[in-house]
């Protein structure tokens, strides 16, 4: 989400307070071209919604937002030689990749398939990350966008642990040290979990998506493409409700998070998280108002088994 001057930035803090090794993780999509078609066309399924609030979308856009892993990226990289560079959506092309392991760095990237882990296996990656379906936030599918192809973590886990001789790392509902051993019983080297630190004290998640976490509603969630263009799964609200969580107008990803925008931000600045995405997984119940070294430590806590 960072462009190429505030990636140094938070580069610059970062290695002013640590020489410890970090992990950066990019999107690498496909760039898509703004179509002004699909572009009215969501517009006019919003426009309800922009007349309850009275507000003008704006300009449609005239460039996507969030950007894919690019040459620029990896200049501003280099001098840093993060250790650990993790991907989502696939991996970038085969130069940037070796641009990238020619620092050193490992490389990660996420499968939702048994056929995908192959295939970042087979192009370079070091670790696969297993993501099942009660994961939260973006799936990271790439090689086919066919939701009904997802299975469960502890489904997907063994199965990619078979299929491939690199470092397999489980994602997806994964909230507590039970479930952390049992990822590790079904041949993951490590874990990865999103959802149970969105209420640690360091999290910028915002305050309706904090009451929204905290309350039954985070019972619900769903895959949805109407934030961002490609399915995510989050807490259900009321435009996933009203509009259906998958809906075929929604413009490619990223371009749909445009004319939200500011119907998410009006509604925010009046307590409601009705159009934001409330990005969370399935199993919400290790979220924790504590520090993220805290949650950590439990969740790496053999002694509790
Ligand atoms: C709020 C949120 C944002 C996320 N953003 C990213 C991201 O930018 N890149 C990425 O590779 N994965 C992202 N993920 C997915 C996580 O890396 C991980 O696969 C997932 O959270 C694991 O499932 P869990 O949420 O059930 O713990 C995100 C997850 C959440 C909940």
């Amino acid at each position: 989400m960072l462009d190429a001057e505030s990636l140094r930035e938070e580069l610059q803090t970062i290695a002013g307070l640590t020489s410890a090794p970090i992990n950066l993780n990019f999107f690498c999509h496909a760039q898509p071209e703004p179509c002004r078609e699909w572009e009215l066309r969501w517009r006019r399924l919003l426009s309800p919604y922009f007349a309850e609030y009275g507000i003008d979308p704006g300009p449609p856009p005239s460039a996507a937002g969030r950007r894919p892993f690019s040459v620029e990226m990896a200049d501003q990289l280099e001098e840093f030689r993060p250790a650990v560079i993790s991907f989502h959506f696939g991996l970038p092309s085969a130069e940037l990749l070796a641009r990238v392991r020619g620092w050193g760095a490992k490389v990660l990237s996420t499968a939702t398939t048994v056929e995908e882990a192959r295939w970042l296996e087979a192009h370079g990656a070091d670790a696969v990350i297993a993501q099942g379906l009660e994961a939260g936030g973006h799936r990271g599918h790439f090689l086919a966008d066919d939701l009904s192809a997802q299975m469960g973590t502890f489904a997907l886990l063994p199965e990619i642990a078979r299929a491939v001789r690199i470092p397999v790392i489980a994602a997806g509902g994964i909230a507590d040290a039970q479930g952390v051993a049992a990822a590790m019983a079904l041949g993951a080297a490590g874990v990865q979990i999103g959802t149970a630190y969105l209420l640690c004290d360091e999290a910028t998640t915002s305050a309706v998506h904090r009451a929204a976490l905290k309350s039954d509603a985070a019972n619900a969630t769903a895959l949805t493409n109407l934030y961002s263009g490609r399915p995510a799964r989050g807490i259900v609200n009321r435009l996933m409700r009203e509009l259906g969580p998958i809906h075929e107008s929604v413009p490619s990803f990223p371009l749909a998070a445009a004319a939200i925008a500011a119907l998410r931000s009006k509604a925010e600045s009046l307590g409601s998280g009705d159009f934001s995405p409330l990005w969370a997984g399935q199993n919400v119940s290790g979220c924790k108002e504590v520090s993220a070294a805290q949650l950590t430590r439990e969740l790496a806590c053999a002694c509790k088994l």
